[in-house]
């Protein structure tokens, strides 16, 4: 097949999908940087298929091993990190009372809410923009948080490592210990989205003073000490596509969560399910596709796109490359979607399948900003990264020469509810 009919053939799947590379069909995406979560990427890779095969004997000790990875003494293993959040939320948050954060994902905000209480983001992200590269964007803003604690208006403290909503930036060492000190003297809980704590373990050893060299598994375990609790959802971290858990220290707060899990929604993973699981936290994330490698090819990746001019957050985050497509496209004014406008292009440029970064519509762009995400996998082969980081970089490269020629988009339906927005379909203007 020749390079014009390979890219007409990408125009035809595209038309069919609405212009909304979301809808794009497995067998048409050679390239898939949408997510980096094996639950979604599951229906769309020979690989995860591979991976799922049955097999496996009786179930392992799913708790212990979380346990002595993390380090919280109780441990409930779910299906999926949302379902974590929400048996949290439910536990912990009444109405009414605030929940300070950094920029939290959308499915923890979306509990937050539900429980009829308020976060508000205190991310240092926002007070230091997209193209500050500070290297621990993902901190809280502590000149912020004491005035809040001091009104007695905060009922806990919920942080997300590697911050995916502020651009993948990762939270110090030296924050979460100052941020733990304020929350004990307020008694309050801190609690972490430890989704992508890997990674995050991974940047504080590299960028922050006196942590070079130290096995990455101890700075983790630094990491979670100085939580209360912790929601996490294990298919980022690792290639799983089910699997998620919540850490606690107090044993009455874990068996209210295991009641709330089995008595209110008959949540129990299957025998198989478990091993799977366990199967799949031995990864080493020192190792050639773990989350050490991971954070150095976000930076790859991240160099290589500066290099030919896409306006992309600062610095790299820990699992993929932020691109500004506003800043990236200014012709494009946000009725004509430039995110999906600029999906569109890479695609068709034979680069990757991309997606907006997941957040829920806040009206305040300071919050939400228009991002492209690139999310690299964990478990990428050498000869995978390669590929991928030359193909992307090449698509935005040939998009780069004329970023004017990116035609924008007319909506044309859109479904009802928060999710209406993920399947709308477009024509090209
Ligand atoms: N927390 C973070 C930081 C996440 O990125 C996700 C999901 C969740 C919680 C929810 O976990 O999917 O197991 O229910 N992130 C996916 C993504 C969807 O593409 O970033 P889940």
């Amino acid at each position: 097949m020749t390079a014009a009919s390979r890219a007409e053939g990408r125009l035809a799947w595209l038309e069919a999908a609405g212009f909304n590379t979301n809808l794009l069909p497995p067998e048409s995406v050679e390239i898939d940087l949408l997510s980096d979560s094996w639950f979604e990427r599951a229906t769309r890779s020979t690989r995860s298929a591979r991976q799922a095969a049955p097999g496996g004997d009786a179930a392992p000790d799913l708790p212990g091993r979380l346990a002595a990875i993390y380090g919280f003494p109780y441990n409930l293993p779910v299906a999926r990190g949302r379902f974590a959040e929400a048996l949290l939320a439910q536990a912990l948050f009444r109405p009414g009372q605030w929940v300070a954060s950094n920029t939290l994902f959308p499915t923890t905000r979306f509990h937050i809410a539900a429980r009829g209480a308020t976060w508000q983001d205190l991310s240092m992200a926002l007070v230091r923009g997209l193209e500050d590269p500070h290297p621990f964007k993902g901190d809280l803003d502590l000149d912020a948080l004491r005035p809040l604690l001091a009104n007695g208006d905060v009922q806990a403290v919920y942080l997300e490592l590697c911050s995916n909503g502020a651009g993948g930036q990762p939270i110090s060492l030296a924050n979460l210990r100052d941020v733990q000190s304020l929350t004990e003297a307020a008694g309050i809980p801190l609690i972490l989205d430890g989704t992508r704590a890997w990674e995050n373990a991974a940047l504080i050893r590299e960028r922050e003073p006196g942590q070079q060299g130290r096995p990455l598994e101890q700075v983790l375990h630094d990491v979670c000490a100085c939580a209360t609790a912790c929601a996490a959802s294990l298919g980022k971290d690792y290639v799983t596509p089910v699997g998620a858990f919540v850490g606690t220290r107090a044993a009455d707060l874990h068996h209210q969560l295991q009641d709330l899990a089995v008595l209110a929604y008959g949540h129990v993973l299957s025998s198989w399910e478990m091993a799977k699981i366990s199967e799949a936290l031995a990864i080493d994330h020192d190792g050639g596709s773990g989350a050490a490698t991971r954070t150095s090819l976000a930076q790859r990746l991240h160099r290589a796109l500066r290099a030919v001019g896409v306006p992309v957050v600062q610095p790299a985050g820990g699992h993929g490359v932020f691109v500004d497509a506003g800043a990236f496209l200014p012709h494009l004014p946000a009725e004509q979607h430039p995110i999906a406008a600029l999906c569109n292009a890479l695609y068709l440029a034979g680069g990757p399948r991309a997606g907006a970064n997941p957040g829920l519509p806040s009206g305040d762009a300071r919050v939400e900003p228009p991002l492209l995400r690139l999310a690299i996998p964990i478990g990428t082969t050498t000869r995978e990264a390669d590929a991928m980081l030359d193909r992307t970089v090449a698509a935005f490269q040939q998009i780069a020469a004329d970023p004017g020629q990116v035609k924008g988009l007319r909506l044309r339906s859109r479904a009802p509810g928060l999710l209406g927005a993920l399947s709308s379909r477009f024509e090209p203007i």
